[in-house]
């Protein structure tokens, strides 16, 4: 049985950074994995030296300056990739190279032209390839996701064979439902003879809107590796989000599961990424959206008044994000009401909050969200009429 330490493969830096508009230099690349190492995460995927010479910049580096983290850099299951990859990697204190090629009939026949057996001859040979200049060597089965299971469990066998020390399983086009996605997992493990051999790593993209669910039941199934981005950013809906598999790992302790993620850093890390990737947060994104931790309708915001825990299943402090909201919109009632009057410095009673609350749902029928400046004039009215009665 797989001991209970998820790795953290952050891909922002590679897979994030294929979003259009995404585009990152040299030195915002560093500064992020700086931050990324700081984090916690255990491997930075750095970038895909070959595709370019700024990339090859990039995770060099990447390499020559991150100490802890392990620095990755992605190649095809193509030698001068490799040889280009190592080359950018030739600094790194714990190098790896992330090789491989599409394994379903699909990519197979579409995009190679070619056959399972010849496919299964470039994934051995890419790992060869790959061993010589590391340890550390990575097979991802592209489309994984949509491979046959029978011939990815031929493909995971040989490749750890050939020295793959981990075998990336990805769901290149986020179509697997989570229960077929572990299932997977389990037939892998079940099935290959030297799985014990190798991390098996989950990468799972959004396509469906369960990348994260795919992520978490591929780690229930024994799969030891997530591959993640900040925010979920990547290719067309996005991969795993980072902060999601981290807290979810964190909350539900009854998985067994742990990593070593700095959870007080999602916040800083997510804001951070936005900002440098020019890439705003959706505000009801899990963890890091602005609206994570605002509690705006009468019901909720009463329990949440009475007791936090009723409607937050986390402290917004131990994701870094900003205390938690009492937002006052049409839908708030009563306590949230006296509870902001009272912020503000107002002493009411609950004869007052009657009256007043008549008045606030005035205006907030009005505006999307009543503020500070409303709620500041509504009791400055109300404190002159009582003056004058
Ligand atoms: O989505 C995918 O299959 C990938 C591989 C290159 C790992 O990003
Ligand atoms: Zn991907």
């Amino acid at each position: 049985m797989a001991e209970g330490k998820v790795h953290i493969f952050d891909t922002t830096l590679r897979d994030g950074e294929q979003v259009p508009g995404c585009k990152l230099n040299t030195t915002e690349k560093l500064e992020l994995a700086l931050q990324l190492e700081d984090l916690g995460v255990d491997i930075i995927e750095a970038g895909f030296p070959v595709s370019s010479p700024g990339d090859f910049e990039s995770v060099s580096q990447i390499a020559k300056t991150i100490k802890n983290a392990t620095i990755c850099g992605l190649t095809r299951a193509v030698q001068k990739d490799i040889e280009v990859a190592a080359q950018a990697l030739k600094y790194a204190v714990r190098p790896r190279i992330h090789t491989g090629i599409g394994t379903s009939d699909l990519h197979i026949k579409a995009k190679f032209n070619s056959t399972r057996e010849e496919i299964l001859k470039r994934a051995i040979q890419c790992v060869k390839w790959a061993r010589n200049f590391t340890d550390d060597v990575e097979f991802y089965a592209e489309d994984a996701g949509r491979t046959d299971n029978d011939y990815l469990a031929r493909v995971v066998e040989a490749v750890i064979k050939a020295g793959a020390t981990v075998v990336n399983i990805p769901d290149t086009t986020g179509y697997c439902l989570p229960y077929q996605y572990g299932e997977k997992i389990s037939y892998l493990i079940n099935n290959v003879s030297n799985i014990e051999k190798a991390i098996i790593s989950c990468h799972c993209h959004n396509d469906l809107g369960l990348a994260t669910a795919n992520s978490i039941a591929g780690v229930i199934a024994g799969a030891r590796q997530i591959e993640c981005t900040v925010n979920g950013l990547g290719e067309r809906a996005g991969n795993t989000s980072l902060e999601e598999v981290a807290m979810i790992i964190k909350q539900h302790k009854d998985l067994g599961l742990y990593t070593t993620i700095k959870s007080e850093k999602l916040n800083p890390i997510s804001r951070l990424v936005s900002d440098t990737m020019r890439m705003p947060v959706q505000p009801n994104k899990a963890i890091v959206g602005s609206n994570a931790f605002s509690h705006s309708s009468g019901i909720h915001q009463d329990g949440f008044l009475k007791d936090a825990q009723t409607y937050e299943i986390m402290n917004p402090e131990e994701v870094g994000a900003d205390s938690s909201k009492i937002v006052l919109t049409a839908r708030s009632g009563r306590s949230a009401l006296a509870y902001r009057f009272q912020k503000l410095g107002f002493q009411f009673d609950r004869n007052d909050i009657d009256v007043l609350y008549n008045e606030f749902v005035k205006v907030a029928d009005s505006k999307k969200e009543v503020e500070d400046g409303d709620l500041t004039s509504i009791a400055k009215k109300y404190q002159s009429k009582v003056a004058i009665a």
